[in-house]
């Protein structure tokens, strides 16, 4: 009986470690993003965007530092494709920098120096076998558009499809995975809500709202010209991406499960509803058109979709992109006071960290591993993608060649990744880690580095270094599961 018993266990045991292999569907990759990599601002008839324009005012970015070189990747994009065939990565994530192809990013003046650079980057790409996924937009604005009121305005969605039609026409025959925009929720939250980034406007109790309209407006726009001119021809699918952090609610309270579905709802669903389901979630318009009545408009600050918008928005997606890093607890909170309103007024939750969470150089980062597990079965239930690529996940650190922390946060998170698919049937094709290379992290400059390549930024030639979470990295390639 004994004897019997044990081998059972030693069965089920070995069957369990051997069935923890990532699927022949599950494609690995790495990710970085034009402005972040690029540098060469303003070479080869390439025109200013908001970040040019951003980092070059002193004490904007930590150490006055700026994307005007960052890792050169214009020059030596060849040695980055060579290390990601080294790793073995299937599919590489970048951005096209607007302004590099059209410089004040009106199709009057196309520069062919930047459309060559994104052609022959794609090219070195697939004769290496590997595969591009391509952002139209992460963040850098060209700067004449901002001028025009940038994602303010509502006609920055026929500027958007007319970009978008360019990149199209180029890369199309090449390109399968497109993503119109990246993080919408972060160009309105940090762009125009709280300065912290380009184009530093201040307008979090109103301008943020008019933002996610018009990215949703634009992402539309886009998806809808590919649906109709490109894609019975090339059989692309293109989709947004969503960053989404986990919400746990602090007690089994319902006012705190409340809270922590309005919280989703107010940072996801803002920029996803109407996507990914039909129009504003419901909570948001709710609360948004209490607040505002109580601080005497006559029209809530949220502004509406007519009819006809919802519908050529909704439903605008082939697949489900998304970005996930951390998760927050969430507890409800008392209707504030009518004061100067802002978004978080009209959320009105109370989200912190738990403080047995692994803490990252970066303030909004811990590492909660099964926190994505639980995202994943989130966007399943409340969004039914039919495939779901997850374009972000990584970890912050100073930069230290032995980045263990990095290879443990990266383990547990690709483990929480594998139990979503194996034993939840999520259906998750790539992973496009963040990030290959360390690079211009925004407003915080060269202080936090997400790159499991080493980049020397004091060095004229941005000598790339692998950290030890690269050689992780390619061993877990190799054996397409998770490995010591
Ligand atoms: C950034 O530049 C401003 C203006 O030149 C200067 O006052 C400030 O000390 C600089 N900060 C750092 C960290 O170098
Ligand atoms: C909005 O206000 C109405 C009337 O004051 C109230 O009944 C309702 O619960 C409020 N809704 C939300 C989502 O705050
Ligand atoms: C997962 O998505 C891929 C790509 O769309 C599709 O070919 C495959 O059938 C899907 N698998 C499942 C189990 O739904
Ligand atoms: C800060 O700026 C100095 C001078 O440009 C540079 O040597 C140093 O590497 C920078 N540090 C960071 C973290 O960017």
């Amino acid at each position: 009986m004994t004897r019997f018993g044990l081998v059972i266990i030693a069965v089920a045991f070995y069957g369990a470690s051997a069935e923890k292999v990532f699927p022949d569907s599950f494609k690995f990759g790495a990710a970085g993003a034009s402005y972040q990599i690029e540098g060469a601002w303003n070479e080869d008839g390439k025109g200013p965007n908001i970040w040019d324009t951003f980092a070059h005012i002193p004490g904007k970015i930590k150490n006055n530092s700026t994307g005007d070189v960052a890792c050169d990747s214009y020059h030596k994009y060849k040695e980055d494709v060579a290390i990601l065939k080294d790793l073995g990565v299937k599919l590489y994530r970048f951005s096209i920098s607007w302004s590099r192809i059209m410089p004040d990013g009106t199709p009057y003046n196309i520069n062919q120096a930047g459309i060559d650079y994104y052609v022959n980057l794609v090219h070195e790409l697939i004769d290496n076998g590997i595969e591009p996924v391509v952002t139209l937009y992460h963040w850098d604005l060209p700067q004449h558009l901002e001028d025009l009121g940038g994602w303010l305005n509502p006609r920055i969605a026929d500027y958007f499809g007319d970009y978008a039609r360019v990149v199209y026409k180029t890369l199309g025959p090449y390109v399968k995975y497109w993503i119109t925009i990246n993080e919408p929720s972060t160009t309105c939250n940090a762009g125009y809500g709280q300065g912290a980034h380009a184009p530093g406007k201040d307008l979090i109790g109103d301008g943020i709202y008019l933002c996610a309209q018009n990215n949703a407006r634009a992402h539309a726009k886009a998806y809808r010209i590919y649906e109709t001119e490109f894609k019975q021809q090339y059989g692309g699918k293109v989709t947004i991406n969503v960053p989404i952090a986990m919400y746990y609610p602090k007690t089994t309270s319902s006012l705190d499960a409340e809270a922590a579905e309005r919280t989703f709802e107010f940072n996801v669903g803002l920029y996803a509803n109407a996507i990914f389901k039909s129009n504003w979630p419901q909570v948001v318009i709710d609360r948004v058109a209490n607040r505002s009545k109580l601080e005497g408009y006559s029209f809530s600050r949220l502004p509406e979709f007519s009819q006809e918008e919802i519908e050529y928005i909704s439903g605008t997606y082939d697949y489900f992109a998304l970005n996930m890093y951390t998760s927050n607890i969430v507890e409800y909170a008392d209707e504030g006071e009518i004061s100067t309103p802002t978004i978080w007024l009209d959320q009105g939750t109370i989200t912190s960290a738990d403080p047995s969470w692994p803490k990252s150089a970066s303030s909004w980062l811990n590492s909660d591993p099964p926190g994505i597990r639980h995202v994943l079965n989130k966007v399943q239930e409340k969004y039914n993608p039919s495939e779901i690529v997850i374009t972000e996940n990584g970890w912050s650190d100073t930069g230290e060649l032995d980045d263990q922390k990095r290879i443990t946060y990266y383990k547990e998170y690709m483990s929480n990744i594998l139990d979503a698919i194996l034993e939840d049937g999520i259906n998750v094709t790539g992973y496009t880690l963040w990030s290959l290379l360390d690079n211009f992290e925004w407003a915080e400059g060269f202080t936090q580095r997400f790159g499991i390549i080493q980049v020397d930024f004091d060095s004229p030639s941005r000598t790339r270094t692998y950290k030890s979470s690269a050689h992780w990295y390619k061993r877990v390639i190799q054996a397409r599961a998770i490995v010591d």
